[in-house]
């Protein structure tokens, strides 16, 4: 099969899409044959050796960490999924023509496979965003970061609660976030005040999905330091703030099955820009450049 490879850590242009070994699913595993597989900015983050300790390149390293495609292969321990099903998941080296995933829901047949890609990592980052901070009916959230790929997923999922959503992007997305339905408001100095007047006043929660705004400013919106949860300031803590890696906070299958209920109900919708595999490196060099409307999206 091919998959996407590199042998030596650097900028995008080190890709390539050539021969590698098969996967295979082990216990609790399933593998697909993949339809589509998303960029996410920890692609771009392994490839550049930032995640690497210092240590070199021990042999060729592949990417990719969600994806949709075909059940071929179901592992040990494994129910509730056959060969021939349509998924949408999490996994380990997904920008392939075969990768193993380790929790997925099955793909609503109206949901294109681009679609279903896009709302892997995104989706699950989201749910377990808005869990961590109760986000429930009549709440009003603030998302820095509202036009990415979690931001974008989270204020649909958070509209979906109930909630009422201010979001952060650039100038150029506030039309976007208007699509999708949140107030928008330009991130940068002053942020805090230009939510504080979109709520009338502290907001419940604040969602912090780009990490670039001070962790102070944000805690000054909500009504306590552990209302702010940030997936990428992971200095947030030291001001009481909440930091989440995934880890013990995911559940995973709960949060696949929430993004397929809604992306079924068309509450959930992503604007996807699509590349082939062999053109990934354009993909990541988008995704580099932190400006993201919805999410990019690999395909054979
Ligand atoms: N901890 C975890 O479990 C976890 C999981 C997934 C992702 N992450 C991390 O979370 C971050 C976001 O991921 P993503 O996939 O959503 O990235 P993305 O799709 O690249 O989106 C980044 C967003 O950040 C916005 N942004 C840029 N400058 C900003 C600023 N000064 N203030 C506020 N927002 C700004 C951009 O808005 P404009 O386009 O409007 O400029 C863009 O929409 C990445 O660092 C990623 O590695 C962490």
């Amino acid at each position: 099969m091919k998959a996407l490879q590199f042998t030596a850590y650097g900028d995008p242009e080190v890709l390539r899409w050539v021969e590698a070994p098969e996967p295979h699913a082990g216990p609790g595993q399933i593998r697909v044959a993949v339809r589509s597989a998303s960029v996410n900015p920890i692609d771009w983050k392994v490839l550049s050796g930032a995640l690497a300790g210092g240590e070199p390149l021990a042999g060729p390293r592949y990417l990719g960490f969600d994806a949709a495609g075909v059940v071929d292969e179901v592992g040990d321990q494994v129910v509730g999924v056959s060969v021939g099903d349509e998924v949408f998941g999490r996994g380990a080296s997904t920008q392939a023509e075969y990768a193993v995933l380790d929790s997925w829901a099955l793909k609503p047949p109206s949901v294109d496979w681009a679609l279903a890609a896009a709302a892997g990592v995104a989706g699950e980052t989201a749910e377990r965003g808005l869990r961590l901070l109760g986000v429930s009916a009549g709440d009003t959230l603030f998302i820095d970061g509202g036009a990415g790929g979690v931001g974008a997923v989270a204020v649909q999922m958070a509209l979906a609660r109930g909630a009422t959503v201010i979001a952060s992007a650039g100038q150029a997305n506030h039309d976007y976030l208007r699509e999708i339905g949140a107030t928008p408001v330009l991130y940068g100095d002053g942020v805090a005040a230009r939510v504080q007047a979109a709520a009338g006043g502290k907001v419940q929660a604040v969602f912090d999905v780009a990490g670039r705004t001070s962790i102070e400013e944000l805690i000054s919106v909500a009504p306590e330091p552990s209302q702010v949860l940030s997936i990428a300031n992971f200095s947030a803590a030291q001001a009481g703030a909440r930091v989440t890696g995934g880890g013990d906070d995911s559940r995973p299958m709960e949060a696949l099955a929430q993004v397929a209920e809604l992306l079924e109900q068309n509450k959930l919708v992503i604007k996807v820009q699509t590349f082939p595999f062999d053109r990934a490196a354009e993909a990541y060099r988008i995704s580099q450049s932190g400006h993201l409307r919805g999410k990019l999206v690999l395909v054979p």
